[in-house]
């Protein structure tokens, strides 16, 4: 096809068959209009460089991170149409070293023909032939997803670039739960335990209320045939759903997140295989910010990581959305999560400015930062006799909203966002990793606390002020780095 005639076929002759069209022809639609799209969302100064994101329009949800030959593959919900929601593809991008990343054709679009309206989140994995496949929530055209889904796969090439549907679709229908009803069944998630494969799907029991993340077992090596094991875990009562399950072993514990409409929670404890039942013993909030429905991922040295979707900016800018940092987990002593950025991000900085042993006082130290609004800051205080502290991130031009981190009476505070921060009392620190992206502001405080916001971007001359109050706090250590672009 010569290229007039190819522009001619996307742009007239796919719109008129979208009704009832293979998922192959939806994909070259899609990426027209993402093409068409991307100039401008890629010109718009508060458009991320060191977060991953879809080169324009709407994203959401991360979906199926794997490693798989020497790549760490990352999906994530799109609507390629608009920067506003809509039915759902899957957009993909891959990185060698969780550094430098490079986006991928659309794995995914609903297959119109075959009554999809949407493919929904899940998971990747490689089945017991070998196969790479992806497990997905298909929902179906004319109908709620409240009320039905069904969780369909696809089948993908040694690159993990082109995808095709199963033709044993649905692999998991509602008919596996008997009389058993469950309500916005969505979101696959498979792990392994011993030779057996597992799947999780969150919903909820009750058309309002009783949330459960529900369990499978695979009965072929294929993974197209399952058997409903039953509740894996009943969620407590203030959380209406279960979206986005992960269930992994880290350490010798199991841990499970599930995104309940509000923040992510976690819970760690032990899991029986035999029965299939989850005991928490502890629990938390992965984040208090804006961050949602993550996904994780097992890196070839065993290592646990995760990434979020990051949500909340305004509307009308041709992009919407992007991915948290990957964050690397731990469990502590006490049975919190831990949370640090991958230390592979180090590579992104540039060259730092630093400070060490500043005496900090109530009438505010003020620091000159790297000229650029991507910057990392690392600042450790000591607190001595001071019972708070104050660092913020100021713009030179008047109008940008400054960043306040506010650490008070055993809570921080990130703008108008709070978080409650224990420090041990017997050592007093508090140790945080901040990172500026133009319009994305992730906070790491302890390793225990994250905190995602949007913000305003800052200019290119922000400043650094710290204050102490309540007695004097030292500032061990001030270093920032302008931080680098992943594409
Ligand atoms: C979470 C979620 C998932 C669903 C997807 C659709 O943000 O609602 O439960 O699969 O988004 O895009």
């Amino acid at each position: 096809m010569s290229r007039i005639s190819r522009l001619i076929f996307l742009f007239i002759l796919l719109p008129l068959c979208a009704p009832g069209e293979t998922a192959d022809n939806a994909i070259a639609r899609a990426t027209a209009a993402l093409e068409a799209a991307t100039p401008r969302a890629q010109a718009d100064p508060a458009h991320p460089i060191f977060h991953v994101a879809s080169p324009a329009q709407w994203m959401n949800d991360p979906n199926g991170p794997i490693f798989y030959k020497g790549y760490y593959h990352l999906f994530y919900q799109l609507h390629p149409f608009s920067d506003g929601d809509g039915p759902k593809h899957w957009g993909h991008v891959r990185s060698r070293d969780l550094v430098k990343w490079k986006p991928l054709p659309i794995a995914l679009a609903p297959s119109t023909e075959a009554g999809e309206a949407g493919v929904w989140s899940g998971c990747c994995t490689v089945n017991g032939r070998g196969e790479p496949m992806i497990f997905y929530t298909s929902v179906s055209q004319g109908k709620s997803a409240f009320d039905h889904a069904e969780q369909w796969a696809a089948i993908g090439d040694g690159d993990l670039i082109h995808w095709t549907k199963s033709p044993a679709n649905p692999v998991l229908s509602e008919a596996l739960h008997g009389s058993t009803k469950i309500y916005d069944w969505r979101d696959p998630f498979i792990f392994h335990d011993g030779k057996k494969t597992f799947l999780v799907a969150g919903g909820h029991l009750a058309k309002q209320g009783q949330a459960a993340v529900n369990i499978y077992e695979a009965t072929n090596a294929e993974l197209t045939k399952w058997t409903y094991r039953g509740v894996l875990f009943q969620l407590p009562d203030n959380m209406p759903t279960a979206e986005c399950p992960n269930f992994f072993k880290l350490g010798n514990q199991w841990v499970l997140f599930v995104s309940p409409y509000g923040h992510v929670q976690y819970f760690i404890g032990d899991f029986d295989p035999a029965t299939c039942r989850f005991r928490p013993r502890t629990g938390g909030t992965l984040d208090y910010g804006s961050f949602y429905a993550p996904n994780t991922l097992q890196a070839p040295d065993g290592r646990r990581l995760v990434w979020g979707w990051i949500n909340g900016f305004p509307g009308g800018q041709g992009w919407n959305g992007c991915l948290s940092l990957p964050r690397l987990l731990d469990i502590s002593r006490d049975g919190q999560l831990l949370q640090k950025p991958a230390p592979q991000l180090t590579q992104l900085r540039g060259k730092p400015v630093q400070w060490k042993n500043l005496r900090l006082e109530n009438d505010g130290a003020i620091l000159p930062l790297p000229n650029t609004n991507t910057l990392e800051i690392l600042a450790e205080f000591d607190f001595e006799t001071a019972n708070g502290i104050e660092l913020t991130v100021k713009s030179g031009a008047r109008e940008a909203r400054p960043i306040v981190v506010n650490y008070h009476g055993s809570e921080l505070s990130v703008m108008d966002v709070k978080a409650p921060l224990p420090l041990a009392a017997k050592d007093g620190k508090l140790n945080l990793r901040i990172f500026i992206d133009r319009s994305v502001l992730e906070v790491f405080a302890n390793e225990t606390v994250c905190l995602t916001k949007v913000i305003s971007p800052l200019d290119d001359h922000a400043v650094l002020e710290l204050r102490a109050f309540g007695g004097p706090a030292t500032a061990k250590r001030i270093q920032a780095w302008p931080m680098k672009t992943i594409w």
